[in-house]
């Protein structure tokens, strides 16, 4: 561990109390010069920490930060063995996944960070992952399963996503078919599930899941180019929301993914989390358009229990698409004559 990150455990674990340069240093074995050049280096990462003449350095309480220690800190014993790894800054946590599964890492591995350089989304596209803004999240999964049941690592972490979104916002999440969480009616979490397939066997050597949240509006409000889908779970707006975000949001949505996920990863083959996610899809009842040429309209009428969603068309026909076959966008409705 760097000098700066036992500093900033230090400093954690006594978060909203003085502690003097001197105890600091004598408790790493450092001079309290190194101690000093730890703390700016936090500071300029965006960290709270007071520098309190005659009293030492202190960690702000309502920091929203994001450690192993503050996730951990909202999850069960019972998952006590999960690993956790929490990175400022990361290319993207699936790349960091996927070469951890590489080297042989195990199951259970979560890489989480604070902000991505290169986030990666569905469809070959970038997934926007400034710091401060977000969290994003990578699980680490060797499941004896084939490919095609794997397609349900991503609609369970959809539900999961919704549910921890929900709960820490009071905010009510929906899911797009396949699996966009959306709330006040804008993006607020991506999932990218990537996986590598014995051939012999046809099961998975290992998946990873990824998951993106919007936390709240970025410094400078989102990219033009996704202004119009994107948006955050806390709205700026709203004072409930900020209160909300000072107090450890990101760990909180963190650790109530994590959560979620695994509960449903344990039991995945069941699709417990399957009435969850027709309960929260937006798309149902609506009319919608595939991306597809042509398009092809229709009602979205049921999601069945393949995760396909079934389409009524306008001749009473019906169509099934396959998750990763289609997208879909909904219609706005018609407007009326007056
Ligand atoms: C999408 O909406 O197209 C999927 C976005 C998935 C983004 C997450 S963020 C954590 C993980 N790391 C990545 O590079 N991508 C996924």
């Amino acid at each position: 561990m760097k000098m700066k990150e036992k500093v900033f455990e230090l400093l954690e674990r006594n978060k909203g109390e003085c502690i003097s340069g001197s105890s600091l240093a004598s408790k790493l074995g450092v001079s309290r010069n190194a101690v000093w050049k730890a703390v700016k280096s936090l500071q300029e990462e965006g960290y709270a920490i007071s520098a309190v003449t005659n009293k030492g350095y202190c960690l702000s309480e309502d920091n929203d930060i994001l450690s192993v220690r503050s996730i951990a800190g909202y999850l069960p014993p019972s998952l006590s063995g999960l690993q956790l790894e929490v990175h400022k800054s990361l290319d993207s946590t699936n790349t960091k996944a996927k070469e951890y599964a590489a080297q042989g890492k195990p199951e259970g591995l979560i890489v989480i960070a604070e902000e991505q350089t290169a986030g990666r989304g569905r469809m070959g596209r970038s997934f926007y992952s400034p710091s401060m803004s977000g969290v994003y999240i990578s699980f680490l999964l060797r499941p004896r399963f084939t490919a095609r049941e794997s397609l349900f690592l991503t609609t369970a972490a959809a539900v999961a996503a919704a549910e921890a979104i929900e709960e820490v916002s009071g905010s009510r999440a929906e899911i797009k078919w396949v699996n966009d969480v959306f709330c006040h009616g804008k993006k607020v979490c991506g999932i990218l599930t990537e996986a590598s397939v014995n051939v012999e066997t046809e099961l998975l050597e290992y998946a990873v899941v990824g998951i993106g949240f919007n936390i709240r509006e970025p410094e400078h409000g989102f990219p033009a180019e996704i202004r119009e889908i994107a948006g955050p779970i806390f709205l700026r707006s709203d004072d409930n929301g900020l209160a909300a975000t000072d107090c450890e949001a990101r760990s909180r949505i963190a650790a109530g993914m994590i959560c979620h996920f695994w509960q449903y990863y344990q039991h995945l083959t069941e699709r417990t989390f399957l009435p969850e996610y027709k309960r929260r899809s937006f798309l149902l009842g609506r009319e919608v358009r595939t991306l597809t040429e042509p398009p092809i309209t229709g009602i979205a009428a049921d999601i069945d229990d393949e995760g396909h969603l079934i389409l009524e068309l306008p001749d009473g026909s019906r169509r099934i698409l396959s998750s990763g076959e289609v997208s879909v966008r909904p219609l706005e409705p018609k407007s009326k004559t007056p």
